[in-house]
């Protein structure tokens, strides 16, 4: 049986074609949401099914997550993105105990029991703090990459401290370190260091433990990813592609 699973999400629209006899993926794609996001998904959709050469009867049921979750016709069901990221979570690492997802617009923490049933998360979707924003925010200000700045907090070697939590504010601070000549390495370490302190304020709503799994695009930043760990006091385990979790879980649980 074959099940897909969209994760409309606020900056990326990810799909995925799920085996469920083969327990297996057979396509995996994302692209930047669009203005209008129902052009993500019809461009997806179709990539997919001309790549797999399927004819749309042959998926079983297709289930939509993520922000824009609801706009989509087609969609035999929506499903919270908590829901999606455990799912996707407890296929790819079932001994996984806890989520951080981190995306664009906002983070979640996932505490899942022994069985990866969730049984508490806490969500941040007022303020792009502890979000991919201040990441996008950083890249800009400094006229690079996202993906660069992980390789380039690598090498800090100075600790700064950002006085400011909020992204406004600290786009004003990062701009008059900048002036005052603190290298771009040290600057982006201590916006990873502030996003990995408020992650871990986030935590403390609820009850969490190891092993530890951290997804959604963001995770990529190996150097954050290491901020969030030393904050923890335990590592994190980051799968091969993050950014897909989401729409591996909800194309899972679209098995009728
Ligand atoms: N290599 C990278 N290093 C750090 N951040 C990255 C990297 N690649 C992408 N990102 C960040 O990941 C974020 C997008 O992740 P993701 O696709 O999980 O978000 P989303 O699901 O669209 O957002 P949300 O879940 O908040 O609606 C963006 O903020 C982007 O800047
Ligand atoms: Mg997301």
């Amino acid at each position: 049986m074959i099940t897909l699973g969209i994760d409309v999400g606020s900056r990326n629209t990810k799909l995925i074609i799920f085996d469920h006899t083969k327990q297996s993926i057979l396509f995996q794609e994302w692209i930047a949401t669009n203005i209008d996001p129902t052009k993500s998904i019809e461009q997806l959709y179709t990539k997919a099914l001309t790549a797999l050469k399927l004819p749309e009867q042959s998926i079983a049921a297709k289930v939509a997550t993520g922000y824009g979750r609801k706009i989509w016709p087609l969609a035999d069901k929506v499903i919270s993105e908590i829901s999606a990221h455990a799912a996707g979570i407890v296929w790819l690492k079932p001994e996984a105990r806890t989520i951080i997802d981190i995306g664009g617009q906002d983070s979640k923490v996932i505490a899942l029991d022994s069985q990866g049933k969730v049984f508490d998360f806490a969500m941040n979707d007022k303020c792009a703090a502890g979000t991919g924003r201040f990441l996008e925010m950083t890249a800009m200000r400094l006229g690079i990459e996202v993906s660069q700045l992980s390789d380039l907090a690598a090498d800090a070697d100075r600790e700064i401290k950002l006085n400011n939590t909020c992204v406004v504010f600290a786009e004003t601070e990062i701009i008059s370190l900048m002036a005052s000549k603190v290298s771009a390495t040290n600057i982006v370490r201590a916006v990873h260091r502030s996003i990995a302190k408020r992650i871990f304020s986030q935590m403390s709503a609820l009850t969490h433990q190891a092993p530890y799994a951290f997804t959604g695009g963001v995770a990529q930043n190996q150097d954050l990813a290491n901020c969030i760990s030393m904050e923890l006091g335990s590592e994190l385990w980051i799968p091969p592609e993050p950014e897909i979790t989401a729409a591996l879980g909800a194309a899972i649980l679209a098995k009728p």
